[in-house]
């Protein structure tokens, strides 16, 4: 039975997550592939610290060479994350003829084209399932089993740590940093946090959903995002008593000449399928012209899930293989050539429902003025709710729903508003995806 050697740099949480299985499931992984799968190299900076499973002697180096420039290593496995030295290692991998599996969504983000040229030009396979949505199989949902379908939207949770974070905000009643500790303590969070909390994950991963789905490369520079960081106890006691759970979204419509991309905290109803994907869990909807609507849902952070994705890249590359061909599947979902931006949606056109946070004066008057200009941009309240008294002079909350409006009014209406005198902060709106 033939040996694979594969050569993994980055030997973290992930990385230790795929050396425990491929010695867990070894006997598995076989049966099903008919070749045999060793790790020949590990390249870490840190070889010291004991990773909680068994390496065999002379695997671990701190030389990333060691692994690029091994003529038996056929695949390289990318796990360090980050731009550099990520991108001159999977380009140097590629180039000299080796497959190429990674978990790196930032790297693919922002240099798809370049690594996706790479792989293409050289004919080697890429695999990437667990750079977005952890093990949930979105990338080869895409790329295979929804092949024949037009997409017109693609959205969902997936970043398991801001998910965390919200869902224990929502169900414990915790703090903010206290449910960011605790996602970090497991492994889950980002090594720079701020990424799972300011969107910019989900933007790596909707920006290279965007790129499968509709054949789109898109810039992080043209997606709208927002963290959760803004978000208050109070946001989420509201939305409750409205009827709603606040989760981070990564959305991405299509309306077939125009694409709209973005990040976000979106209110969905507590009945819709995606308010109750808590903790870590992710959750992709997909929507196309065939099936209409389909919820992938799934663990998308976490050594073991991760890893698992990332070995069965590794044993969709070693079957092409097996068969005589690199790649069988194009990396981007189209041929490369169909690759091409699709213009972005005019942000003035976009209308939704919002959920919009005031902190006022509690005096006489106060509704009126703020009702007055929302009323002047054409937004109409649904409902709203104002509580308690001000105790402390720092005004009281004040709180509405307004029906479907356009955003370019809504943001001019609050910045107006925010020049009252009556208005002690701030003002927040939360976007409402029913
Ligand atoms: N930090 C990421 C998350 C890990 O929380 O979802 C998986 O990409």
């Amino acid at each position: 039975m033939k040996n694979v050697k594969i050569g993994l740099i980055g030997f973290g949480t992930i990385g230790a997550g795929v050396v425990r299985i491929l010695t867990k499931n070894a006997d598995v992984i076989q049966q099903r592939l008919g070749a045999i799968l060793k790790i020949g190299k590990i390249a870490d900076l840190d070889i010291t610290t004991d990773r909680g499973v068994h390496v065999e002697r002379g695997v671990l180096t701190t030389n990333a060479d060691d692994v690029l420039d091994d003529p038996d290593i056929e695949i390289v496995i990318e796990l360090i994350g980050g731009y550099e030295p990520a991108r001159s290692f999977l380009l140097k991998a590629l180039q000299n003829g080796k497959h190429v599996v990674t978990a790196n969504k930032a790297l693919l983000a922002k240099h798809g084209d370049e690594i996706f040229s790479a792989a293409d030009d050289k004919g080697l396979g890429i695999g990437f399932e667990a750079a977005v949505g952890g093990a949930i199989p979105i990338i080869r949902s895409i790329r295979e089993a929804f092949s024949a379908n037009r997409f017109s939207a693609i959205e969902g949770i997936v970043n398991g740590t801001a998910n965390y974070i919200l869902s224990k905000m929502s169900d414990e009643n915790c703090d903010f940093q206290t449910a960011l500790q605790e996602a970090q303590e497991k492994g889950y969070a980002e090594a720079d946090p701020t990424f799972d909390i300011e969107g910019i994950d989900s933007a790596h991963k909707i920006a290279i959903l965007t790129r499968l789905a509709y054949g789109a490369p898109i810039s992080l520079d043209e997606i709208t995002v927002q963290g959760i960081t803004n978000i208050t106890p109070e946001d989420i006691e509201c939305a409750r008593e409205f009827g709603y759970r606040i989760k981070l979204l990564a959305i991405s419509k299509f309306d077939g000449s125009s694409i709209d991309v973005r990040v976000h905290p979106a209110m969905i109803p507590v009945d819709h399928p995606m308010a109750n994907v808590n903790g870590v869990l992710n959750a992709i909807r997909v929507c196309d012209d065939m099936m209409g609507e389909n919820i992938l849902v799934g663990h998308g952070a976490g050594a073991l899930p991760t890893g698992a994705a990332v070995i069965g890249d590794v044993i969709e590359i070693v079957r092409n293989s097996l068969i005589g061909t690199g790649t069988r599947v194009p990396a981007q979902s189209f041929q490369k050539a169909n690759v091409k931006p699709i213009p972005l949606k005019n942000r003035d056109e976009i209308e939704a429902e919002y959920f919009l946070r005031f902190r006022v004066k509690d005096m006489p008057g106060v509704l009126a003025k703020i009702s007055g200009i929302l009323g002047n941009h054409s937004i109409s309240i649904e409902s709203m709710i104002q509580r308690g008294r001000d105790d402390n002079g720092k005004g009281v909350p004040l709180v509405m729903m307004v029906h479907r409006s356009n955003e370019k009014n809504v943001q001019d209406a609050l910045a107006e508003i925010d020049r009252l005198d009556v208005v002690c902060e701030k003002s927040n709106l939360i976007r409402v995806e029913n």
